[in-house]
């Protein structure tokens, strides 16, 4: 094996680093290829191809952590794996099957296990699985042939704060995806769609654009690239909606939350409702959890200071300790959501 890599684990962005193998596999003439091992960092693709030009692009993300017992643990591929196949459905693309996709998830990991970044560094290996669709087309129509690859990249926090409690916003300017459209999906669209509303609330100093449902513009929905719940009274309640998401972070908390003697409601949140919520905090695999400390309403001037002494919230830091605890080994895995890697 090659030497580790000179990288400073404990001062790594959230970005993209090259590693030394992603693997690939194609969809051609109705029928699943070989997984192949590429060293290559491009792609060369038809410039008709309908990822280009009709959006055919879906993608997931996931996290591979060092563990304190020296394993490699990947969290939840399972969970990735359905939800690619829901996002294929969703834009007519071909799903790629559950074990073809675990098969390449755990083969990239061994294959980068040198940019695995070291246990205790609170930097991990992140995952990133994509399809598009390949086929040269001037009309709008799907596919027949695509492209399904993983690459990886070591990470450090997604808000460049870290742990610590940062500000949002709310803007009813913006929507990211329709009422009843691809929210669901982790389409590259809808992420297009939020750049413009996410650069406007990052030149006013908000790490995050906290969007409304798209129809009523009156219920939470969610937070950038990540889900949103929130602490009120010991219970644990997080935005009910076709418009976002399902995150695989958030629905660990629910059960950790439950687990910990919470009660967990998916539900309707007003805007109004934060005014008497304890704890806020934004999900998901990039994010972790990551405390809110004032959701700023710029349309209506009104900013709800959630965390009033300017540290995360008890309930939030505890659901986050356990679930890091979980991934990096500390703590048992009871719902068996790891695949450990002995390399
Ligand atoms: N919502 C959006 C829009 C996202 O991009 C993500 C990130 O994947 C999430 C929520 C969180 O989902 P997960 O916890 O499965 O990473
Ligand atoms: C994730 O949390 O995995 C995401 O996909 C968020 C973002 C980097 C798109």
């Amino acid at each position: 094996m090659k030497d580790i890599p000179q990288l400073d684990w404990a001062t790594l962005p959230f970005g993209y680093q090259k590693t030394d193998y992603n693997v690939r596999c194609t969809f051609t003439d109705g029928k699943w290829g070989e997984p192949e091992v590429s060293e290559s960092e491009t792609i060369n693709i038809h410039m008709a191809a309908t990822a280009l030009h009709y959006g055919q692009e879906i993608f997931e993300g996931l996290k591979a952590f060092r563990g304190v017992d020296g394993k490699v643990r990947i969290f939840r591929l399972e969970e990735n794996a359905k939800r690619i196949r829901e996002s294929a459905k969703g834009l007519c693309m071909e799903p790629v099957p559950e074990e073809l996709f675990r098969k390449m998830i755990i083969k990239v990991v061994e294959l980068n296990a040198r940019f695995i970044p070291p246990y205790g560094s609170g930097a991990s290996l992140y995952i990133r699985p994509f399809e598009i669709g390949m086929t040269a087309s001037v009309g709008v129509r799907k596919a027949v042939d695509y492209l399904f690859m993983v690459l990886v990249s070591p990470v450090g926090p997604y808000f460049k704060t870290g742990y610590a409690p940062t500000k949002i916003c709310i803007m009813r300017e913006y929507d990211r995806v329709a009422p009843k459209g691809t929210g669901r999906w982790k389409v590259g669209g809808n992420y297009a769609a939020s750049l413009s509303a996410g650069e406007r609330a990052h030149a006013l100093g908000y790490s995050a654009v906290l969007y409304l449902d798209p129809k009523d513009k009156k219920y939470l929905d969610e937070c950038g690239p990540a889900n949103f719940f929130a602490i009120k009274d010991g219970v644990y309640i997080t935005p009910e909606s076709e418009s976002i998401l399902p995150s695989i972070t958030n629905m660990s908390f629910q059960q950790l939350a439950a687990d910990h003697g919470l009660e967990v409601q998916c539900r309707h949140i007003t805007v109004d409702e934060l005014e008497s919520v304890q704890e806020a905090a934004a999900c998901g695999t990039a994010a972790v959890a990551s405390p809110v400390g004032e959701i700023d309403d710029l349309d209506t001037g009104k900013k709800y200071i959630i965390a009033k002494d300017g540290k995360p919230g008890p309930v939030t830091t505890m659901l986050y300790n356990h679930l890091r605890a979980i991934q990096h080994g500390e703590e048992p895995d009871i719902y068996g959501w790891n695949t450990v890697l002995d390399i």
